[in-house]
């Protein structure tokens, strides 16, 4: 099969787009023939070795953590798939690998592509939609009257948790630029911050729930929005640049204290909670996402589209920090 792959941690053109083997599905996987997969962050982030003190790859390794496409062949225990059903999933952060053409994933983590997407829509979702789970329904169920505080409203995890918040029924403020204000308006915001134009903090307060996409410093003002009892779900603990700073083991070891420090802040400074969101890599958190895209009420949002030889340039892309919805990598 064809596939990027990377030798060795570094810029965007680490990638080599050539033949390897396709992989054997274990027992338990699922072999998928990809027909789409898309870019996040953390991919970046691993190709630069800024996560190896909690992800060791063996190189040369494949990245990719979302995909939609048909599934090509089971293994002996699968009892969940059969060949020809069409899928989507975001596998474990230890066994990526949808920039290729065939990628075998646990049937654990994969669910039924929703009927009404195509894969490249389908293949936007699957990491993104489990981590705004986490943060929304598993670590604080938010409800009807709740308000949620979502940084970063027009990127891949803020696109997605805004339209799941308004599901689940609260009030939603959002950030983002002047020139993503509509996009975010059209993901069913109540309220836009325009953050060139106007400080969040002027403006709200009370809020039951932030979701914090931009790390420190930004984290430690977002606390001041929170209303007493209210949750800071943190999506940056930091952990790249403490690699940067102290290799990483230390790195791993730096995050950890950060992530204590920050609890602490939270609580005995503001009298609020905070949580690392930690996206579990669930076929059935992500079967009930596949409802709610049929029953129309969360749509892909696409900013642009690259064949898989253009994996370098979909990563200087996503490391712009300035895409609007999701990359899809076209496979198929
Ligand atoms: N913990 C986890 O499980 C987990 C899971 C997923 C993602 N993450 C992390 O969460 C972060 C966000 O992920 P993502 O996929 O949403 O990233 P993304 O798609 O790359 O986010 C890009 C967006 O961020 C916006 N943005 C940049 N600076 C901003 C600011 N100061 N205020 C408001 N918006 C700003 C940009 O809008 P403008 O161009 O308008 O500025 C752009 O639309 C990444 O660091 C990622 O690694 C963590």
């Amino acid at each position: 099969m064809k596939a990027a792959l990377i030798y060795e941690y570094g810029p965007p053109d680490v990638f080599r787009v050539e033949d390897t083997d396709t992989p054997k599905p274990l027992p338990n996987d699922v072999l998928i023939e990809v027909h789409a997969a898309s870019v996040n962050p953390v991919d970046y982030k691993i190709r630069m070795g800024g996560q190896r003190g909690a992800i060791r790859l063996r190189m040369p390794a494949i990245l990719g953590l979302d995909v939609s496409g048909r599934v090509a062949e089971v293994g002996a225990k699968v009892t969940q798939f059969k060949v020809g059903d069409e899928v989507y999933s975001s596998p474990t952060h230890r066994r990526p690998g949808t920039y290729a053409e065939f990628v075998a994933i646990d049937q654990s983590a994969v669910a039924l592509k929703p009927k009404n997407m195509t894969h490249q829509e389908a293949a936007t979702i699957p990491l993104v939609g489990l981590t705004a789970w986490d943060a929304l329904v598993v670590k604080r169920r938010l409800k009807s009257g709740d308000k949620a505080f979502i940084q970063a409203g027009s990127g891949g995890v803020g696109s997605f948790a805004i339209q799941l918040a308004k599901h689940l029924g609260a009030y939603v403020s959002a950030t983002c630029s002047t020139k993503n204000v509509e996009m975010v308006k059209g993901l069913g915001a109540d309220q836009v911050i325009d953050y060139k134009k106007e400080n969040y903090l002027d403006i709200i307060k009370d809020y039951d729930l932030v979701l914090e996409a931009l790390g420190e410093p930004e984290q430690s003002k977002a606390l001041k929005v929170l209303k007493k009892g209210g949750l800071l779900a943190a999506l940056c603990a930091g952990l790249p640049e403490n690699t940067k700073a102290y290799g990483p083991n230390l790195g791993l070891i730096a995050t950890g204290i950060g992530l204590v420090k920050f609890k602490a802040k939270a609580r005995f400074g503001y009298g609020v909670s905070s949580t690392q969101v930690l996206r579990a890599s669930s076929g059935a958190f992500l079967s009930q996402i596949t409802e709610l895209i049929e029953a129309e009420k969360i749509k892909a949002s696409i900013d642009k589209v690259f064949p898989l030889t253009e994996i370098t340039d979909a990563h200087r892309h996503i490391e712009t920090g300035r895409t609007r919805g999701k990359i899809v990598i076209a496979v198929r």
